[in-house]
């Protein structure tokens, strides 16, 4: 599939990875549905690119926002081919420890909130354009869409701190077999993404010198990832027919330690 002439929805879009996703598809001729709920950052770069990308605000674990925002996009830009998934959080917190000085059990609240927005969101997104796509006209090779997921190094191997954060992730790479399966006869890819450590708002938050040591740790190249780096796998997963149900990892050859 081409992403010139395509649309492409993007969930968490407006920071990060996501971003870094829709101005690469928006410099190869795509038109871009940012659906996140960062507002101010949403509509910045849809003021930078006031015909070629749309910033709907939406909730992904809302089944009306979602679905409303799909409509806003299909009335923007007439259909959707491509989605890619990175709205996300991370939290940290052990299965029994130390919460603002108080020592406890893992919140039930934040497990539910962190599954909730990482793989419901995910799997709500996916279900619905799934079904807008369904629609679309088949290319040449037969292709209806594609779906790029975003997981993590941490569904495989989970630090100290990240039961809930793992768990959604490893739900994320679950699904990936049963919806490409799912969707197989309808020419809808779907892939997954799983990162490493990656250059974004979430870890430029951390000293330089904390920066750099994690970069140490990556084998080669022994750096942060760059965002870009993400979304040029995006385009390759996109152009790509024969990638499908499958999770790729994303992350120079690290393996996390324990802590
Ligand atoms: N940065 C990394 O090193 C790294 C590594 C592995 C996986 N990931 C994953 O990549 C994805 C993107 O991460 P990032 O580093 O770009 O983070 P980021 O914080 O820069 O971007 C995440 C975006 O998701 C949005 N978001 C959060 N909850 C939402 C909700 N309920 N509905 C809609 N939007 C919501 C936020 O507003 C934000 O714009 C996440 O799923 C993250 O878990 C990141």
């Amino acid at each position: 599939m081409q992403l010139k002439n395509s649309t492409a929805i993007i969930t968490g879009g407006a920071s990060g990875l996501g971003e870094a996703a829709a101005r690469l598809f928006i410099a190869n001729g795509a038109r871009v549905a940012i659906l996140d709920l960062n507002e101010a950052a949403g509509q910045a770069l849809e003021s930078e690119f006031p015909n070629q990308l749309k910033f709907i605000k939406t909730d992904v674990t809302s089944e009306g926002e979602v679905q409303n925002a799909l409509e806003v996009a299909l009335q923007t830009f007439g259909s959707i081919q491509v989605v890619v998934n990175c709205a996300g959080i991370a939290p940290a917190s052990k299965i029994v420890g130390k919460v603002d000085g108080i020592y406890g059990p893992h919140s039930f609240e934040l497990f539910e909130k962190t599954i909730r927005i990482n793989l419901i969101g995910t799997f709500n997104v996916m279900r619905l354009a799934a079904f807008a796509m369904e629609k679309n006209e088949p290319n040449a090779e037969g292709e209806r869409g594609v779906i790029i997921n975003t997981a993590s190094v941490a569904a495989y191997d989970g630090q100290m701190g990240q039961v809930a954060y793992a768990a959604s992730k490893g739900g994320i790479v679950s699904m990936t077999l049963p919806v490409a399966r799912d969707l197989a006869k309808s020419g809808i890819r779907v892939m997954a993404i799983a990162p490493g450590l990656f250059e974004t708002p979430l870890l430029m938050g951390l000293p330089e010198e904390a920066r750099i040591s994690l970069g140490q740790q990556i084998p080669f190249p022994s750096r942060l990832g760059k965002p870009s780096e993400y979304a040029l796998l995006a385009k390759s997963i996109v152009e790509n027919p024969m990638l499908n149900g499958e999770v790729i990892r994303l992350d120079g050859a690290i393996r996390m330690a324990p802590r």
